[in-house]
């Protein structure tokens, strides 16, 4: 039986947010190129829509990481599985997150790329659940605040599938 799902904020309302958080970023990096980097997969999506929101000149990249646990719960033990493919030293950064929950994978992240010597290192998660909150990251422009619960959909997906839903929702426990 497929699993029931709630749709938690629609296609029109992350659409709303992605242009405002668009609107906010450009103004901050007015006059300076932006460096975009991904954090595969969650979110290609996202950040597919907040870069062709952006006014400031972009450039963009990817890596990835995976944390080990069970499929709805982190491990906390993170691992850069493919790595950047330029040299940050000098630029201005932005991370682009699906979501921040335990915080554990942007602490890792922030500790790595701050080594790297970008000129500026900032933060931006499509969505932030504060209660699974483990570590404290700095998360400097924020979508949505969300409840402790499983959200598939625009990026984020249960298993692998419903990356693709245009939407986001929430996954009724079985
Ligand atoms: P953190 O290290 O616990 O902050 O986990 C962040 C990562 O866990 C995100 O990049 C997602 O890939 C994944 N994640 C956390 N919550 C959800 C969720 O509700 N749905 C799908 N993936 C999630
Ligand atoms: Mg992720």
């Amino acid at each position: 039986m497929p699993k029931k799902i709630n749709v938690f904020l629609s296609a029109e309302q992350i659409q709303k947010r992605v242009a405002e958080l668009a609107a906010v970023i450009s103004r901050d990096f007015a006059g300076h190129p932006l460096h975009c980097v991904g954090i595969l997969k969650g979110s290609f999506i996202f950040m597919s829509d907040l870069v062709r929101n952006l006014t400031v000149d972009v450039t963009c990249d990817f890596l990835t990481l995976s944390s080990y646990g069970t499929l709805t719960q982190t491990s906390g033990v993170v691992k850069l599985v493919t790595d950047l493919t330029t040299p940050i030293g000098g630029k201005d950064v932005l991370i682009i997150e699906d979501i921040v929950d335990s915080g554990l994978t942007l602490k890792y992240l922030l500790d790595n790329l701050s080594t790297r010597n970008p000129r500026s290192l900032k933060l931006c998660a499509l969505l932030d659940k504060p209660e699974g909150r483990r570590v404290q990251v700095p998360v400097d422009y924020t979508g949505f605040i969300v409840p402790n619960k499983f959200l598939i959909g625009y990026g984020l997906d249960d298993a692998e599938f419903s990356r693709n839903l245009p939407y986001i929702a929430a996954v009724d426990p079985e």
